[in-house]
């Protein structure tokens, strides 16, 4: 199988000296976790890689020699990179999703570069997917490709994930194209986050934004499934924890050694990025120096800073702060033997983090907001069985699986310094315990098993995707039922009403079918081979009303009632449920639930939520069926979940009752079933396998035919009729 990456970087970046180019590898989370997957599949990467250079001849030697490795190159122009990645990339979106509002910066010309750029990536991978291809689009610089990519290839698998954190809806409802960036998304199959929480304020943002309601992990989208999943983002472990092994790594660490002298070692390692907290960091690490005087002259930070994003205002006026900040505190505590902090602003080699890594007696890793931070799950790694201490920050997305480590608010100075001090006090047992803990962890979330745990959920979603698309009623489908009802003798139609034959609107009393609907109701029904039934969870009045002129029969209450020759009829012999219980606990449900109601029916009582905000009503709906839970036990009632209704009814009484009665009457040979929720299910379950049922609206495995909507279903119903 071909898996395709596409990111806005690739994993190696060009670097122009003296007119040359030579490749580097490229910095970041992303870069260097994808880079090291080893997988048996085929995998190529289009990306840009990191110059825009004019020369024709220098593009055409860049892409040959890229294609060695199945890169492929997308080729920006400065002022691209300029607007595209400097501006809506990492000036707009980037604070946004870090929650660093007063740092976003706007412009509409930002967003045209976007779109356009964006644009560009799909004509470049128009050109490379094959049909059979499964295309994984990485990171925030690329959230509208799913959807270009969809446009031209409706049926591939698409998978998107999002490295950064996604933020609270209250946070990313500000950005004007907060609505075609979720519809960008959702041209994707599965869009995967490192964390719960992130995808959690996704399904509320989807929600909120484009009114997506959501069922479990999966939003109903365009005839497709789109799911949305936590995997958490691992790393190489075996490669980090064999490498501090390697001769050339020995010898580095030990020369290390020898320049840091053999005071204590705290290492932070970060590209240049205010979300990384490198300012509050120092302010910790100099009252740590301050104020704990046995620590001084015998402990030094060592941080690397890879430069990063130096052309965004943020970025640099973030790297003049912190070459202050640590001018400051050298020229303040240096002594003769002992220098505070050792500073390098630049990337080292991978033999070279590793040495740092092992040598290192602590790693502070501080972000204020991070996706995820592989610096700390390389730390523990390549320790391997040296003790170390790892203190890390709440607000990272490895501080789900890296419970051992210290955990700090980054924002509060002193639990910096503190946790420094827990560190050096650290008993070297208590110290291997943690660290072997979290090795555990890691070793067994790794980078492949990431991609694997990614890849296998997008193939199954497909999978499911096909089986629904089987299901869809197309037109040759409806060409050969209209055949079998052309040639059938004795037909039974028996139809749901709400959500089958008219939509779910926000007041339910305005539900009344219209003059279409009605005609084609007419037409059916006098049709002498035909005998059409209306099975409805409706009350009788409310049936009798709308649709009692007509010539066809009417089912009311799912069962509970059925009207035959102009008369009610009541299927079932249980008295009307009368119980000041169970109606307190659904007022004050209902009381605490803006836009729900109480129905009351002849024979069941009837929690209506439809028009309430999805989040609230589904908690309220957990607590209600809590709450009912014991009453309706002591009444033998049941509890029945529908489309936005609870209902509390008699055991037994389901809509597969109205059926079996049929069904003892007259036999049929041909019968249609539509219905649209779980109390429709019933009475798909109550029918001979020869019944074509029909489910309306999200697909089910209890009916062997889906329909979209109740305008389909109506269209459906007139080709029987013509
Ligand atoms: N890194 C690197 N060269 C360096 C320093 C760091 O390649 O000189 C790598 C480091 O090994 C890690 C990545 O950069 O894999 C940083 O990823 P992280 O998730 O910690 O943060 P991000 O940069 O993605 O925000
Ligand atoms: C983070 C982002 C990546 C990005 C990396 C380096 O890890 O999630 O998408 O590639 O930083 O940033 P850069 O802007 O240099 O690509």
């Amino acid at each position: 199988m071909r898996i395709i990456i596409i990111s806005n970087r690739l994993p190696i970046k060009a670097i122009m000296k003296n007119n040359r180019y030579h490749f580097v590898r490229s910095e970041g989370g992303l870069a260097t976790g994808l880079r090291s997957l080893q997988s048996d599949d085929e995998i190529h990467w289009i990306g840009w890689p990191g110059l825009y250079p004019e020369d024709n001849n220098i593009k055409k030697s860049i892409t040959e020699e890229l294609l060695e490795k199945k890169f492929h190159p997308v080729f920006l122009s400065a002022e691209h990179i300029q607007d595209y990645y400097e501006g809506y990339s990492n000036s707009t979106l980037w604070p946004l999703c870090h929650y660093f509002y007063s740092l976003i910066n706007y412009d509409k010309r930002f967003w045209e570069a976007y779109k356009e750029v964006n644009k560009i990536f799909s004509d470049v991978a128009a050109k490379i997917i094959k049909p059979d291809d499964t295309v994984w689009v990485q990171d925030y610089q690329l959230m509208l490709l799913p959807a270009l990519i969809r446009k031209d290839f409706p049926d591939i698998a698409i998978g998107y994930f999002h490295h950064i954190p996604f933020p609270s809806y209250e946070l990313f409802r500000v950005l004007p194209e907060r609505a075609e960036i979720l519809k960008g998304l959702m041209g994707a199959d599965l869009i995967g986050f490192h964390t719960h929480d992130y995808m959690r304020h996704f399904l509320s943002a989807a929600y909120r934004v484009l009114g997506l309601e959501f069922h479990l992990d999966e939003i109903s989208y365009e005839s497709r499934k789109v799911h949305i999943d936590a995997f958490p983002m691992g790393i190489n472990y075996t490669k980090h924890y064999n490498a501090p092994k390697n001769n050339s790594v020995r010898k580095i660490a030990q020369s290390f050694r020898s320049q840091f002298g053999s005071h204590s070692l705290v290492l932070s390692v970060d590209r240049l990025d205010y979300t990384k907290g490198i300012i509050n960091r120092l302010k910790g690490f100099e009252d740590f120096i301050r104020n704990h005087l046995e620590y001084r002259e015998k402990t030094s930070l060592v941080m690397v800073v890879v430069p990063s994003r130096d052309n965004v205002e943020s970025y640099a006026e973030l790297k003049a702060r912190i070459d202050e900040t640590i001018g400051n505190i050298n020229g303040n505590y240096s002594t003769l033997n002992w220098q505070p902090i050792y500073y390098f602003y630049r990337s080292f080699t991978f033999e070279k983090l590793i040495a740092l890594y092992h040598i290192a007696d602590i790693a502070l890793v501080s972000p204020l907001r991070d996706g995820m931070n592989l610096v700390a799950k390389e730390y523990v790694a390549a320790k391997r069985d040296q003790p170390g201490v790892l203190i890390l920050s709440e607000m990272a997305g490895a501080a789900i699986e890296l419970k051992e480590a210290i955990i700090i608010n980054p924002n509060n100075v002193e639990e910096i310094e503190n946790a420094l001090v827990e560190a050096m006090e650290m008993s070297t047992g208590e110290k291997m315990e943690r660290l072997q803990k979290m090795q555990q962890v890691i070793a067994s979330q790794t980078i492949s098993k990431w991609t694997a745990d990614f890849i296998k959920e997008l193939k199954l979603i497909k999978e499911k995707t096909k089986a629904i698309s089987s299901r869809q009623i197309d037109k040759k489908i409806i060409k050969d039922i209209k055949k079998q009802y052309d040639t059938t003798g004795k037909r039974l139609i028996i139809l749901d009403y709400d959500g089958t034959l008219v939509p779910l609107v926000k007041d339910p009393k305005m539900s009344v079918p219209d003059k279409n609907l009605l005609k084609i109701l007419d037409k059916l029904s006098h049709d002498p081979k035909n005998k059409v039934v209306i099975n409805s969870g409706r009350n009788p009045d409310i049936l009798d009303g709308w649709l009692g002129h007509l010539n066809v029969l009417l089912a009311a209450e799912h069962g509970v009632f059925y009207k035959e020759k102009g008369k009610w009829h009541k299927n079932v012999s249980e008295k009307p449920i009368i119980n000041k219980e169970i109606m307190n606990i659904l007022k004050y449900i209902t009381g605490k639930t803006p836009g729900s109601h109480i129905e009351t029916k002849k024979m069941s009582l009837v929690w209506h939520y439809r028009n309430s905000d999805v989040w609230l009503a589904e908690l309220r709906e957990r607590q209600l069926v809590d709450a009912l839970m014991m009453p309706c036990s002591r009444q033998n009632l049941q509890i029945m979940k529908g489309n936005k209704v609870v209902e509390i009814k008699a055991q037994g009484i389901n809509k597969g009752i109205e059926v079996m009665r049929l069904l003892k009457k007259e036999t049929y040979d041909f019968i249609i079933a539509m219905g649209d929720d779980v109390t429709d299910e019933d009475m798909f379950h109550s029918l001979p396998d020869y019944a074509l049922t029909i489910k309306v609206g999200p697909y089910s495995d209890s009916a062997k035919y889906n329909l979209s909507s109740p305008e389909e279903s109506v269209a459906f119903l007139e080709n029987l009729v013509v």
